[in-house]
């Protein structure tokens, strides 16, 4: 019924849409019809399938399936074969089917596609299935998805929660692939491509571009981040809140062309390592790379390598390289011209786009390279103006200086918890603005990929001239198992209504100090640092002091950044992903009123004195010498202050030897609790004010299992 790889696409039959129509936008999935809601999906989904399999009739032979175009990546056996699994598997987990359909294709068709690092390639066997077996298999998906499309039940709107986000995820997710593999079959040898009509490349007219010239974006504020209740679909990353204010800065009005780029491939742009990376220069070692990846030199002069042909190099086209490429050119730029040259950031990007007055592609055909409306390959830099510039989208993606990160309020897909997180470790940068073959989400200014930066994609960049520098956001999660705890202890939720611990702590210190002046505050084994915060709602200046130096940088982090990112074990190796802000936790004025320092509480530097209260919360049980600090602490309060002290009085051998316990032992016969010890040492200097009180708090260690423990409260008043 349905094609094998090596013959043509049948003619248009009831589930094929008719050639001439523009490829289908990403649906308004907020549509109260749900007649029209279902028809919408049905054609987004006809459309992406049918058009994803005739990409790989560029494919010449069975061959050229199971041969690797790149060492780095799987064979396009496995990116056939992969989208129809993705269905599957996202449709088993928002249960709108219980059943697999093919077990060994499900198991080879499942995983891996992103390559860890250029020199970690698994290159296990692989036992690929034949292409018809794949294509049936792909036909019994479309089948299944179909009859999901015509009679599942379909409440309006398709949000995060709708079983039927699985399958726009799905759509989309071919979406992607579409391009990917695009970009694989432009890296396949060509005996093993041939041209496909649909698939023709836009012709060169042979013309120069213009000389590229600079034009200014004028200041102002970029807003980005979708609503969770937004109609369009979206990809993880792209939810939150991000409101950035962006410099005026110059913009070079094309991108920089083929043309443009051979000034510095002819300058020994690849041999003089002086304008690469660190990283691009290892790259350079492991590649060998002379010239951008799609040149290819030949006596006649430079050609282009396209999808299915080599022709001729079309100088007015733009450049296709690397993020490592694009910044080495930049660099020679800057060197060159003495003007701070680079890439944009991704918020001067959308600055840009903004500027441009440009808008999300509608029902007619896009006024750029975009979204397959044109053609099948690149056009001259100079065909699609945008405001004062051109290719502002389309073309060919941009590289930013950007790596990618969460927005505010960032959270992750249960059904896709790895779709971008893994990205979060500041070597991903984001591309933008989309390419000739880029549909859907992909062509949205919402949209928000990012590639390792020495990844080729239909990619190339356009340069910007500003004095201010690029700076990139922190993407870094704690995933410390037991940072991780404390930062939920101290910032995250309460749990069997138990409130806050250090929020609780603080305010019983503040209103212990009744009428006592509220000048400076020491927090002794702050931790990740909340009670020393919460201090600061009432004193002029509060430190936090602890032995370790990576509990200290957690608040260090939160007087950075205002944000704690990390996660929590919920069971085995799945975690969830939070993040704390002090505007959140409403602890954002207390900012210049708070310090950490690392140090050692019994062995305190003499800066740490003239204290109205000195907070010690489950510190004592931890000392290796708790005799020495509690006899010591009365240097550093002013008479009439006060020293709270909160232990759960756990005695461990690991932390305090037992010759130094302060008690839980007999002592001439009789239990000697720790209360007593501490009241021994204390006696000189200090009082004991009103009755100890026990003060709960519970640590999460997993989504079923805490711990709750009492820790008893103290109150000494300095005599
Ligand atoms: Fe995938």
């Amino acid at each position: 019924m349905k094609p094998s790889s090596a013959a043509p696409l049948p003619p248009s039959s009831d589930t094929r849409i008719s050639p001439d129509a523009l490829f289908a936008r990403t649906p308004d999935l907020a549509d109260p019809d749900t007649n029209r809601l279902r028809a919408a999906v049905r054609r987004y989904f006809l459309d992406t399938a049918d058009r994803y399999e005739s990409l790989f009739q560029c494919l010449a032979n069975d061959e050229a399936y199971v041969v690797k175009p790149i060492s780095l990546r799987h064979p396009l056996i496995f990116y056939f074969g992969h989208t129809a699994t993705f269905f599957v598997n996202k449709l088993m987990l928002t249960r709108l089917i219980d059943q697999r359909l093919d077990h060994r294709m499900e198991s080879i068709f499942a995983v891996g596609v992103d390559e860890m690092s250029w020199d970690d390639l698994d290159d296990a066997h692989y036992d690929w299935p034949s292409v018809a077996e794949v294509q049936a298999y792909r036909d019994r998906v479309r089948a299944l998805v179909l009859d999901l499309i015509d009679h599942a039940p379909l409440q309006s709107p398709i949000n995060w929660q709708n079983p039927w986000w699985a399958i726009v995820m799905g759509i989309e997710h071919e979406r992607i692939h579409l391009e990917t593999s695009s970009v694989l079959i432009r890296q396949h040898a060509l005996k093993y491509v041939r041209a496909v009509p649909g698939w023709a490349p836009l012709p060169d007219s042979g013309g120069e571009p213009p000389a590229n010239e600079l034009a200014r974006v004028p200041a102002g504020t970029v807003q980005v981040g979708k609503a969770f209740d937004d109609p369009q679909y979206g990809w993880d990353n792209e939810y939150g809140t991000h409101t950035a204010r962006i410099e005026s800065f110059e913009a070079a009005r094309l991108l920089v062309s083929n043309r443009e780029y051979l000034a510095f491939v002819e300058a020994g742009g690849y041999r003089n390592h002086r304008d690469w990376t660190e990283e691009g220069r290892q790259w350079l070692a492991y590649s060998q790379a002379e010239h951008p990846t799609f040149w290819v030199k030949k006596t006649q002069g430079w050609y282009l390598r396209l999808m299915t042909e080599e022709i001729p190099m079309p100088w007015s086209w733009p450049v296709e390289v690397n993020y490592l490429e694009a910044k080495a050119f930049c660099n020679w730029k800057a060197a060159e011209t003495g003007q701070p040259v680079r890439l944009p950031t991704e918020d001067e990007w959308y600055r840009l786009y903004d500027a441009a007055g440009l808008s999300d592609p509608g029902d007619e055909p896009c006024a750029a390279n975009l979204h397959l409306d044109h053609g099948a390959s690149s056009c001259p830099v100079d065909t699609w103006r945008h405001g004062e510039w051109y290719d502002v989208v389309g073309n060919v993606w941009q590289w930013t200086e950007t790596p990618t990160y969460p927005f505010d309020g960032f959270d992750v897909h249960p059904i896709y918890d790895d779709f971008t997180t893994p990205t979060f470790d500041g070597r991903h940068n984001l591309i933008k603005g989309g390419s000739w073959i880029s549909c859907g989400n992909e062509a949205v200014r919402a949209s928000r990929y990012a590639f390792r930066r020495h990844f080729f994609q239909h990619a190339g960049f356009r340069y910007v001239v500003s004095h201010v520098p690029a700076e990139a956001p922190a993407a870094y999660y704690e995933t410390d198992k037991l940072m991780s705890e404390y930062a939920e202890f101290h910032y995250g939720d309460s749990y069997f209504g138990v409130p806050n611990f250090p929020q609780a702590l603080a305010q019983r210190a503040i209103e212990a100090m009744g009428d006592r002046p509220r000048r400076r505050a020491l927090d002794l084994g702050c931790a990740s640092g909340r009670a020393t915060f919460e201090l600061a709602r009432a004193f002029e200046q509060v430190t936090g002091v602890d032995f370790s130096a990576r509990f200290i940088n957690q608040g260090v982090q939160l007087i950075q950044t205002g944000q704690l990112r990390y996660t929590l074990a919920d069971e085995g190796e799945l975690v969830s992903y939070k993040a704390r802000t002090l505007a959140d936790l409403g602890l954002h004025d207390t900012l210049g009123r708070v310090e950490f320092f690392q140090g050692d509480a019994c062995n305190l530097k003499p800066q740490y004195t003239g204290y109205d209260l000195v907070l010690a919360a489950n510190l004592i049980d931890r000392l290796y010498d708790p005799a020495r600090f509690l006899e010591q602490i009365h240097e550093r309060i002013v008479p009439g202050g006060l020293l709270l002290i909160a232990s759960p009085y756990t005695w461990l051998e690991e932390h305090t030897p037992r010759a130094s316990w302060l008690g839980g032992f007999k002592k001439d016969a009789e239990n000697y609790t720790t209360l007593d010890g501490l009241k021994d040492r204390l006696a000189p200097h200090f009082r004991l004010l009103g009755e100890p009180a026990d003060v709960p708090f519970v640590i999460r260690e997993t989504r079923r299992k805490f711990q709750h423990t009492l820790s008893e409260l103290t109150i000494w008043e300095r005599l």
